[in-house]
C-alpha cells in the first residue's frame, strides 16, 4: 500500500470478528516496527502478547478493577462480567511495556520512541487488514494488571493495543488541515 494512503486510511478498530491472529504475524511485523528513532539507542520497550487463553489473566485483572470502582454493589458482579467479556472480545492484546529511565529527558525521549514503535506496528499491521487501537485505560497501572501479566518494577505499560481483523472500520473524525497550523518563517 502507498505510505500516504497507508497513514490516512488506518484508523483505531474497536470490534473484530472471532478470529484469530497469529502471534508469528505480529512478532515478525514488531522486529520492523523497532526500528523507530530513538535517542542513545535506549530501545527502552518489550512487549507482552497475550491471545487465546492467555487473555484471561488481563480480562480477570479488568473485571476486578471494573467491580472494585462499580458504587453500587448491586451491579458489582455485572459491571465486572462487562468488561470481562469486553476483553475477551479481543482477539489479542499486546501490552506495551516501557522501562522508565529515571532522568525525566530520557523519559520522555524513550515514550516518544516507544510511541514511534507502536504507530509503525499499527501501520504495519494495517497493510496486513489488521486493526487495532491503543488503549490507556485507568487500569493500566494498577498493581492487579501489572501482576497479571508480569510488569516489574521500574517498568510501566504504556498501552494494551487491542488487536484483530476488524469487524467493522470506524469513519474517520476529520483533522485540521496542517496548513491551518503552520507557520513559515522564510526570511
Ligand atoms: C496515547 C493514546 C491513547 C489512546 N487511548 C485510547 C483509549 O484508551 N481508548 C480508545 O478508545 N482509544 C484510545 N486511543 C485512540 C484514539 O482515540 C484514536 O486514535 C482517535 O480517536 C483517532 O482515531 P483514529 O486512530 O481512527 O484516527 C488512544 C490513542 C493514543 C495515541
Amino acid at each position: 500500500m502507498d505510505l500516504k494512503q497507508l497513514i490516512r486510511e488506518r484508523r483505531s478498530v474497536h470490534r473484530f470478528q472471532d478470529r484469530e491472529v497469529p502471534a508469528e504475524l505480529i512478532m515478525e511485523l514488531l522486529d520492523t516496527a523497532v526500528w523507530a528513532p530513538n535517542h542513545r539507542l535506549t530501545q527502552p520497550w518489550r512487549f507482552i502478547i497475550s491471545c487465546g487463553d492467555g487473555r484471561k489473566a488481563i480480562a480477570e485483572a479488568c473485571r476486578t478493577m471494573n467491580e472494585r470502582w462499580e458504587w453500587d454493589p448491586q451491579k458489582k458482579q455485572a459491571t465486572g462480567e462487562k468488561y470481562y467479556k469486553k476483553i475477551m472480545s479481543n482477539p489479542m492484546i499486546v501490552t506495551i511495556v516501557m522501562k522508565e529511565n529515571p532522568y525525566l529527558q530520557v523519559r520522555e525521549e524513550d515514550y516518544a520512541s516507544t510511541a514511534i514503535v507502536i504507530h509503525n506496528l499499527s501501520l504495519l499491521a494495517w497493510e496486513q487488514g489488521i486493526g487495532m487501537v491503543w488503549e490507556t485505560y485507568p487500569w493500566l497501572n494498577e498493581q492487579v494488571f501489572r501482576e497479571a501479566v508480569g510488569i516489574q518494577p521500574g517498568e510501566r505499560a504504556v498501552g494494551n493495543l487491542h488487536v484483530g481483523y476488524p469487524a467493522g472500520i470506524p469513519h474517520a473524525a476529520p483533522r485540521i488541515p496542517a496548513s491551518e497550523r503552520i507557520t513559515l518563517i522564510d526570511r
